[in-house]
């Protein structure tokens, strides 16, 4: 070989050798299975901070939007600092694209100024303006839990900065709407899915084309048991199973789940969806292994390919709070989420 050749062949394993060492450091190495409930880092080995979150699917990866918590600050010390992002390619590798909602820390009459409350941000595409819209429960500075609103955020790339564009009070409540999830619906519209409150029963509102405001009146949705909270909804060709929560603050709960035909109702219950037990903590489907839902992901490019992702809280210190993600499947036209120590994408086979 001219040692021309020999030379580049040489820099080229010089350079390989970097990269996997760099790799290695970094922790970056592909992680590949899901370990619920056990510490989760993104690929540079810092702690995932994405809490209450959603993923969306954009060019090719996958973006997870979440509650973004300040170390060394408890719930009631208002430990929200805005919305984190992280991204990736295979569901299970993570690589931080930053805060890119900020809580405003300088203007204390902005509705995101710090100290307010900022939760379960979820983010959706909308074709026609070719903007991200970001949607997220905001208590602003003094307001408590309350009054509910909604904030809005619109960016032009998936990854931010989003730009904080207004709240508004959904539910055709004074008091707003709680937890929510935002989901297309048959007729092609947005519909704002959410809890109303101060009663607690479920409603449904349509968007508007731009998604920035709902249009007209919320209706009651029927068949969802009042005081569901963290909706988190499923489009099948057979209709909409929608899984949540009971309605007990920070601390785990039964899980409960729907089905529809209709994205707004009625509703049936198809029970407790959680099966098995978490051996972290011993908690089963009584306490939904420790964990509250807040979003299930569809898996692209595969059919009935779901994940549900589960958040487990810390008030006391949120940064902490874990996440519990499972394969979401359907037995008997039943929602099933079955407790897994470990797990990857082929449990979902090929297609
Ligand atoms: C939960 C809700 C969370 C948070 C918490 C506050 O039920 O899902 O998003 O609002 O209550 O108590």
């Amino acid at each position: 070989m001219p040692t021309n050749n020999l030379l580049r062949l040489a820099i080229c394993l010089l350079i390989l050798t970097g990269i996997i060492a760099n790799a290695q450091l970094n922790g970056s190495s592909p992680r590949q299975s899901f370990t619920p409930g056990v510490l989760w880092n993104d690929t540079q080995g810092n702690r995932i901070n994405a809490h209450g979150g959603g993923v969306i699917f954009h060019d090719g990866r996958y973006y997870w939007f979440g509650e973004h918590k300040l170390a060394g600050r408890s719930e009631a010390q208002k430990a929200g600092g805005g919305v984190h992002c992280y991204s990736s390619a295979n569901l299970s590798d993570w690589k931080d694209e930053g805060l890119v909602l900020s809580a405003n820390l300088t203007n204390q009459l902005s509705d995101i100024a710090a100290g307010c409350i900022l939760e379960r941000p979820k983010v959706v595409f909308n074709a026609e303006t070719r903007m991200f819209v970001m949607f997220f429960k905001l208590y602003p500075i003094g307001t408590g839990y309350d009054i509910g609103y909604v904030g809005v955020a619109t960016a032009t790339n998936v990854s931010g900065p989003y730009i904080y564009r207004h709240k508004f009070l959904g539910g055709s409540s004074a008091k707003g709407t709680g937890d929510f999830a935002i989901v297309r619906g048959d007729d092609g519209a947005m519909y704002h899915l959410a809890v109303r409150k101060p009663d607690k029963a479920f409603v449904a509102g349509r968007l508007r084309n731009d998604f920035l405001f709902p249009e007209g009146g919320y209706k009651l949705v029927e068949g969802v048991e009042d005081h569901t909270e963290a909706p988190a909804i499923v489009r099948r060709t057979e209709g909409f199973y929608l899984l949540g929560s009971g309605s007990t603050s920070w601390t785990p709960n039964a899980a409960r789940s729907f089905f529809s035909t209709n994205l707004t109702g009625p509703y049936v219950s198809s029970g407790n969806p959680v099966t098995g037990v978490n051996p972290h903590n011993n908690l089963g489907p009584e306490k939904t292994f420790g964990g509250q839902i807040s979003y299930i992901i569809p898996v692209v490019g595969k059919t009935n390919a779901y994940i549900a992702m589960f958040d487990q809280w810390k008030p006391e210190a949120p940064i902490e709070g874990g996440y519990i993600w499972l394969p979401l499947a359907f037995e008997s036209g039943k929602p099933l989420v079955r407790w897994r120590d470990e797990w990857d994408l082929s449990v979902f086979g090929d297609k």
